[in-house]
């Protein structure tokens, strides 16, 4: 079965299309295309304005990349949230239409899920893992138990991804400011303390946030708060999914999202998995960022499983929960 699927739950637009090929995942194109505001952050309108601006090109270009003709496509899918609300339903409205004009099924997926599926679809021995899901807006620990996929533990605030941004941008780095300060970071010397804030299984970041930002006004060597930043926060991530790991009592820990290219938080991520004896998996990058192929692949499951949508049902839902999936496609 080929599957084509649109991702734009904020600031890229992307079109992937999949062939599932004995139960994993062929990417056969995977496009995306990324809004980057001139100054400051994004604009959901102005977002949802690019996306529409280009999503029928990416269609067609992502449809050549794959070899295929519009016919061989047998689903289309898209992200149905979490997300911008303008954004979702620029996405869900190209899916719609071209559901429509093809007459072929549709399927709203879950984003953070998809983050997920695409992990167990495309990196061998990666079968049932916890997921830390850190991106901009999103940052997450989670895992399958009890037939759906629940969120052992969360930000109460910003996206990890968010965090760094809104320091980077206060002072100056421009955006998106994660691997300027990872590259800062390294010439970090002197840790400089800032809030370790974890509330049961929760992270907050808006205090390190502020700390941070104040280091910056008072002359600390901007290389220091970075490291300092990256070293608190990534340490916080990693407790908590240490703590899901140990409760779940699984053996497979999964990176997904943008910060994953991060190799600092990679290499705490890595010790941790392997003093537990547990095995580590990063997708590629192409994959663990906001990407068409993720959506693509989830539809298929969905689908596959037996699950159908009507296009009255594929309303966007900017507060998709992850819980809120029936996992049907999973024993
Ligand atoms: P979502 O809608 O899933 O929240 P997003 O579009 O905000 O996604 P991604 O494309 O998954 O996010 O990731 C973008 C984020 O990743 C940005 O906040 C960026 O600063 C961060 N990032 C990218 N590379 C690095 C890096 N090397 N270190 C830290 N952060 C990074
Ligand atoms: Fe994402």
């Amino acid at each position: 079965m080929i599957c084509l699927g649109i991702e734009g739950t904020a600031h890229s637009i992307g079109v992937g299309i999949i062939k599932d090929v004995k139960g994993s995942c062929r990417i056969l194109s995977n496009l995306i295309k990324a809004y980057q505001p001139e100054k400051g952050g994004i604009h959901p309108r102005e977002a949802a304005n690019h996306h529409a601006t280009y999503i029928a090109d990416l269609i067609h270009d992502s449809v050549q990349t794959a070899d295929i003709d519009f016919a061989d496509i047998d689903l289309l899918s898209f992200s149905q949230g979490p997300g911008l609300g303008p954004c979702l339903r620029t996405a869900a409205t190209a899916a719609r239409a071209l559901a429509l004009t093809l007459e072929k099924p549709l399927m709203g997926v879950n984003h953070c899920v998809a983050h997920l599926e695409i992990g167990r679809g495309t990196v061998t021995g990666c079968t049932d893992p916890v997921l830390l899901y850190v991106s901009g807006a999103n940052t997450q620990v989670i895992a399958f138990a009890e037939g759906k996929y629940r969120v052992f533990g969360e930000t109460l605030d910003v996206g990890i991804g968010n965090c760094l941004d809104k320091f980077g941008r206060t002072c100056g780095l421009g955006f998106p400011c994660g691997p300027k300060i990872e590259e800062l970071a390294k010439q970090g010397t002197h840790y400089l303390p800032l809030p370790y804030s974890i509330k049961g299984m929760d992270i907050a970041f808006s205090g390190l946030l502020t700390c941070a930002e104040n280091y910056v006004k008072n002359r600390a060597q901007m290389e220091d708060v970075c490291y300092s930043m990256q070293e608190t926060t990534f340490a916080m991530l990693t407790e908590v999914t240490e703590r899901a790991m140990a409760h779940t009592e699984k053996q497979e820990i999964l990176l997904g999202g943008g910060v994953a290219s991060n190799r600092r938080l990679r290499e705490m991520i890595e010790t941790m998995a392997r003093d537990r004896g547990a095995k580590f998996f990063v997708p590629a990058r192409a994959v663990c960022v906001d990407n068409g192929a993720m959506i693509a692949w989830l539809g298929f499951l969905m689908y596959n499983s037996g699950l159908r949508m009507s296009i009255d049902d594929s309303v966007i839902n900017q507060r998709f929960r992850t819980d809120m999936v029936e996992v049907t496609w999973r024993g």
